[in-house]
């Protein structure tokens, strides 16, 4: 099985993945909506096992590229479900104006995804090989579910990914702790816009956070969100 359920309406499939060197592999969530219609956030590869069992669940209606960097397999998928919608960033269609993107997600609007929130996480940052460039991201609450959906603005690795994953992480600060990475906290220089997204995330009910990159965590999310993002939250909450 490709996909693995975590909860009702809610799965995740993972695919490895090296970063500089490190295995931090790379995971997809799929909500069910009520409509039945699927939401695809965060696409891996897709695969004839993977359309197989999606197709057990209901139709890909939905494909979101959350951030300016995990786009890769969303054109795969478009392609795949042509009649599905394409939803990424307004920077990333500009960064990319040769992906069939159909819609914007937008700042101002109300989430067009029942029975899920989404919140655009201003002003957060990654440090790449051209210097610090933004995430861009939109991160994403499934409220049945109560469950975090979490891209590149949290890590949480532990003792099941590589020793050396976890050598770094360790130094990093996301290593059985859910975190952003040191080379974010060393690139988003403003905290300001970052306090006031965490603080908003934080209004969530959540309890479980799913990120692209680690392991789930499924109990107490909330409070290791908040610790996780002190640095920028500092003590005013
Ligand atoms: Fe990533």
């Amino acid at each position: 099985m490709v996909l693995r359920a975590i909860d009702t309406d809610l799965w995740v499939a993972e695919q490895p993945l090296r970063y500089f060197g490190l295995s931090i592999g790379t995971r997809m969530t799929v909500i069910r909506l009520a409509s039945h219609e699927l939401v695809v956030i965060s696409p891996i590869q897709i695969s004839e096992a993977l359309v197989g069992e999606l197709s057990e669940l209901g139709p890909v209606s939905h494909i979101i590229a959350p951030n300016l960097y995990h786009y890769l397999f969303a054109a795969d998928f478009k392609a795949a479900y042509p009649n599905a919608t394409f939803w990424a960033t307004s920077m990333l269609r500009a960064k990319k104006p040769e992906l069939a993107i159909d819609q914007v997600i937008e700042d101002d609007s109300s989430s067009p995804w029942e029975g899920i929130e989404c919140l655009f996480f201003d002003g957060f940052k990654t440090l790449g090989p051209k210097g610090p460039d933004l995430l861009d991201e939109w991160v994403f609450f499934h409220i049945a579910s109560r469950t975090l959906i979490l891209t590149d603005t949290a890590f949480c690795f532990d003792a099941s990914f590589p020793l050396l994953t976890q050598l770094v992480t360790k130094v990093g600060g996301s290593y059985k702790s859910l975190s952003p990475s040191l080379l974010e906290r060393i690139a988003t220089t403003d905290k300001e816009p970052v306090k006031a997204s965490a603080q908003q995330v934080l209004h969530w009910d959540f309890d479980r956070v799913v990120m692209a990159h680690g392991s789930i965590v499924e109990r107490g999310g909330k409070q290791q969100f908040q610790r996780g993002y002190e640095q920028f939250l500092g003590h005013s909450l």
